[in-house]
């Protein structure tokens, strides 16, 4: 029986597992060994490495249902990938060998029609593998490259989404065959029976998994997406800067002419610039010069992008 209760850092652990016995394997997918005591949800995440914010947002989210993620900026990125991953191991090398272990001693092998059913399982199975395997191989390291803020290659998270489809047919398909027409012999199978039960149960989590990536991990990539795209402008507008001023020096720049760029891109003249830093106008005209000779660049647009892009000036404080 489900418990709508949004749980909190503050909560026990232990009174959401009580409530929620489902969210065992959520734990170890998250790195979360049992043994946590009395501690605090927080308490726990933080003993393990776990971003707290994240592992509430999937657990309310599997317990209770559908929230919006769209606009949360909390979400960690790095956290739902590995929770995913781990999701995936467990589901693939435990999971499945452990439901087809299962199904092989509830079913008669002399049968054919269990033969069939197995069969179809390992279809089942592969399509599974198959569907998991693609998210490892292109939408996991695209997503790390996007942590690591390394340049993007042609892959983006819509054409993921676009093509992220439902896996759970064959297996409700599976169950609806076994209930209806095994066993043949009219008699009742409890090995049959329990098999039936972690099928059912194994349909949940797979339903689950893929409600977290659609509700919780695709739009936090497309948030990471669009601040790593943002960033690889700036870091191209850096780029055109850094091998304009190369092209002809290495010269560093003073402090004191660092001074003179801030005050510059504040929107400070000359005279300005002389009473603030305590300087002659002339000295200010032999830094502005020195700057556009160092730097190569010669218009305050420019001076700005550099002084924004080297950290020298927040782009708040830019007069623009
Ligand atoms: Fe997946
Ligand atoms: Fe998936």
């Amino acid at each position: 029986m489900r418990n709508l209760k949004m749980y909190e850092a503050d909560d026990k652990m232990i009174s959401l597992i009580r409530d929620n016995y489902d969210l065992l394997q959520s734990l170890g997918s998250f790195g979360i060994n049992l043994g946590f005591g009395d501690k605090t949800v927080r308490e726990t995440c933080e003993d393990n490495g776990v971003d707290t914010y994240t592992f509430l947002a999937v657990v309310n989210f599997t317990a209770n249902g559908y929230k919006s993620f769209e606009n949360d900026e909390q979400l960690s990125v790095p956290t739902l990938l590995h929770y995913l991953e781990a999701s995936h191991a467990y589901f693939l090398d435990f999971q499945l060998p452990y439901i087809r272990r299962e199904l092989q001693e509830s079913l008669d092998e002399k049968d054919s029609l269990g033969m069939l059913i197995l069969r179809f399982y390992d279809e089942y199975a592969q399509e599974i593998r198959r569907h998991m395997k693609y998210e490892q191989k292109t939408l996991f390291p695209y997503v790390q490259s996007l942590i690591d803020k390394q340049p993007i290659n042609d892959y983006n998270v819509d054409t993921f989404s676009k093509h992220h489809g439902a896996t759970d047919k064959k297996l409700r398909e599976l169950k609806l065959l076994i209930i209806k027409y095994l066993p043949q012999d009219g008699l009742h199978n409890n090995q049959l029976t329990a098999t039936l039960h972690d099928i059912y149960e194994n349909e949940v989590w797979l339903r689950q998994h893929a409600m977290v990536e659609d509700s919780i991990f695709v739009p936090a990539i497309r948030r990471l997406e669009k601040i790593v795209k943002q960033n690889d402008v700036t870091r191209n507008i850096s780029d055109m800067v850094t091998k304009a001023g190369v092209g002809e020096s290495q010269e560093l720049l003073s402090d004191r002419e660092k001074d003179v760029i801030v005050a510059l891109v504040q929107g400070m003249q000359n005279k300005e610039i002389a009473d603030h830093l305590c300087i002659s106008v002339n000295t200010v005209i032999t830094h502005r010069r020195n700057i556009a000779r160092k730097l190569q660049i010669h218009s305050a647009a420019g001076l700005t992008i550099y002084a924004i892009v080297n950290n020298l000036i927040d782009i708040s404080n830019v007069k623009l």
